[in-house]
C-alpha cells in the first residue's frame, strides 16, 4: 500500500507544455489511493482542459476566484482548499509561477492557494533550459526551499523548443515516487522497531480443548497497522486471531500459547526500540496436557494449573533501550492497580482500560482508554473507535520517543 493512500492531494497546474502529463500524474495519485483536487492557473487551461483533469478526479477543477458559468456564482475558496490538503504538488511549475511564489503575490486562485497552504508543498519545475539556468530562476529555486517546499528537479532530455537540456518536468511516475520516499523518510517512527503482541492465548487441556478467552486482538493489530503507517518496522506476535494485516512493514508471528508468545517476545526484544503488549495472555495454564483427548466420566473433573510465565514482567526485567508499553484491563480501582503495574513491570506506559466503561474492552469495535506514564501522569481519552485509539497510543508513544 502505498504511503499516499488516503492523503489529500491539491495539484496546481500552471503554463507549461509538461501540463499535458498532469493527466497521467492526477491517475497515478488516484491509484495510489489518494484523493485529488485541482488548481490551475487560467493560462494552463490551453494546454489541458479542466474537463480531463475533473473527469480523472472526479472533483471540479477551479481556476479562477469563483466560476462566472456558474449562476450562483459560487466563490471557490482558496483557503479551504488550502487547509483541506495534506500536501500539496505545483507541477508544472513555470518560471512565471516560481518567481511569483517567491514573492507572496497573489492574483490568481493557484498563488492565493499556495499561500494559505499549511501542508508541505512540492514543485515541479518545467521550463526551457535557458530560463532553468538564468539566475533569477535559481534564486526563485533557493528562496523556496528556504521557506520549506520541496522542490522535484527537473531532467535533462528534448525540450519544447526543440532544444536539449535541463528543465524538463520530472516524469509522473518519478513524481510520484519522489512524493512517497520523501513522506516515509520524514514519519515519525522511520527506523524505529516496534513489538506488538496481540489476541489471546490457547493453553492446551488435550489434543481438541484448551483455555482461552474472547479477546479478538482488533486493538493490536490496529496499533500495529498504525505503527507501520508511521513508518515502524513492526513485528507482530499474534495468538491466535481472525485480525488480517497487509501493510509490508509488518511481519506476522503467529503463536498459539503463552510459552509460544514468550520465546517469540524474547527472540525479537534485544533488537526493538519500542514493544506494546496488548495480548490477553493467558494466566494460567494446564500443568499436564493430556496426550489423548479426555473422555467423560461421571464425576467431576479436575484440572490443575500453573501460572504462565508473565511476558510483559519479564521483558521489563531485562529491558534497557526499549519503551516498554503495557496494558491493564481493570474491574476496580483501576488506577492504583495499573500504577502498581508500571512499578511491578517497570513499564514506561499503561494504556488502561476499565471493563466498568460502556464500549470498551474486548469484542467490542470500541474503546476508552487512559494511558498512565511511570511517573504517573494520566491522560484520559473518550470513547473512540480501536483506529483511533490506536493513533492516540501510538502518539503517547511517539512524544516519549523524541522526549
Ligand atoms: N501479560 C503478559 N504475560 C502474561 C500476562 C499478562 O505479557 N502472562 C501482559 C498483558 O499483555 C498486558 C499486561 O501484562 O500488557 C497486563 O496484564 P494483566 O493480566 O491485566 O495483569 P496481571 O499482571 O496479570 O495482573 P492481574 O491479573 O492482577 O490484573
Amino acid at each position: 500500500m502505498s504511503v499516499l493512500s488516503g492523503k489529500k492531494v491539491l495539484l496546481g497546474i500552471t503554463a507549461g507544455i509538461a501540463a499535458y502529463k498532469t493527466a497521467n500524474l492526477v491517475r497515478l495519485f488516484i491509484k495510489s489511493g489518494a484523493e485529488v483536487k485541482v488548481v490551475m492557473t487560467p493560462a494552463s487551461k490551453d494546454f489541458i482542459t479542466p474537463l480531463t483533469l475533473s473527469t480523472l478526479s472526479k472533483n471540479p477543477v477551479h481556476s479562477t476566484f469563483y466560476d462566472s458559468e456558474d449562476e450562483n456564482e459560487l466563490w471557490n475558496n482558496h483557503v479551504e482548499l488550502g487547509l483541506w490538503a495534506d500536501l500539496m504538488i505545483i507541477a508544472p511549475a513555470t518560471a512565471n509561477t516560481l518567481s511569483k511564489m517567491t514573492n507572496g503575490t497573489c492574483d490568481n486562485l493557484l498563488l492565493a492557494t499556495y499561500l494559505s497552504a499549511k501542508c508541505p508543498v512540492y514543485f515541479a519545475p518545467a521550463m526551457d533550459l535557458d530560463m532553468y539556468k538564468h539566475p533569477s530562476t535559481k534564486t526563485s529555486f533557493e528562496r523556496l526551499q528556504s521557506f520549506g517546499n520541496i522542490m522535484i528537479p527537473s531532467t535533462s532530455g528534448e525540450l519544447a523548443s526543440g532544444l536539449v537540456g535541463e528543465g524538463r518536468m520530472a516524469e509522473p511516475e518519478d513524481i510520484i515516487g519522489f512524493i512517497e520516499k520523501d513522506i516515509v523518510s520524514k514519519l515519525p517512527l522511520r527506523g524505529k522497531k516496534v513489538l506488538i503482541t496481540a489476541g489471546p492465548t490457547y493453553e492446551a487441556i488435550d489434543p481438541v480443548r484448551f483455555i482461552g478467552n474472547h479477546s479478538s486482538g482488533k486493538m493490536g493489530f490496529e496499533i500495529a497497522k498504525t505503527a507501520a503507517n508511521l513508518g515502524g518496522e513492526v513485528i507482530l506476535v499474534s495468538g491466535p486471531s481472525h485480525q488480517t494485516v497487509t501493510h509490508s512493514f509488518v511481519h506476522r508471528i503467529d503463536v498459539k500459547s503463552a510459552k509460544e508468545m514468550y520465546d517469540a517476545c524474547h527472540k525479537y526484544y534485544k533488537d526493538v526500540d519500542v514493544a506494546i503488549l496488548s495480548a490477553a495472555v493467558a494466566d494460567y495454564r494446564p500443568k499436564n496436557v493430556a496426550t489423548q483427548k479426555i473422555k467423560k466420566k461421571e464425576a467431576a473433573l479436575n484440572i490443575a494449573l500453573e501460572p504462565t510465565q508473565d511476558i510483559l514482567k519479564s521483558l521489563g526485567e531485562t529491558k534497557n533501550k526499549q519503551l516498554l508499553v503495557g496494558f491493564a484491563l481493570e474491574t476496580d480501582n483501576e488506577e492504583e492497580n495499573a500504577k502498581s503495574k508500571i512499578e511491578r513491570k517497570n513499564l514506561d506506559l499503561i494504556v488502561l482500560n476499565s471493563l466498568r466503561d460502556k464500549g470498551a474492552g474486548f469484542a467490542t469495535d470500541t474503546n476508552k482508554i487512559t494511558i498512565i506514564d511511570a511517573d504517573f501522569n494520566k491522560k484520559e481519552f473518550p470513547l473512540k473507535s480501536k483506529k483511533e485509539v490506536s493513533k492516540d497510543i501510538i502518539n503517547e508513544i511517539i512524544q516519549k520517543l523524541h522526549g
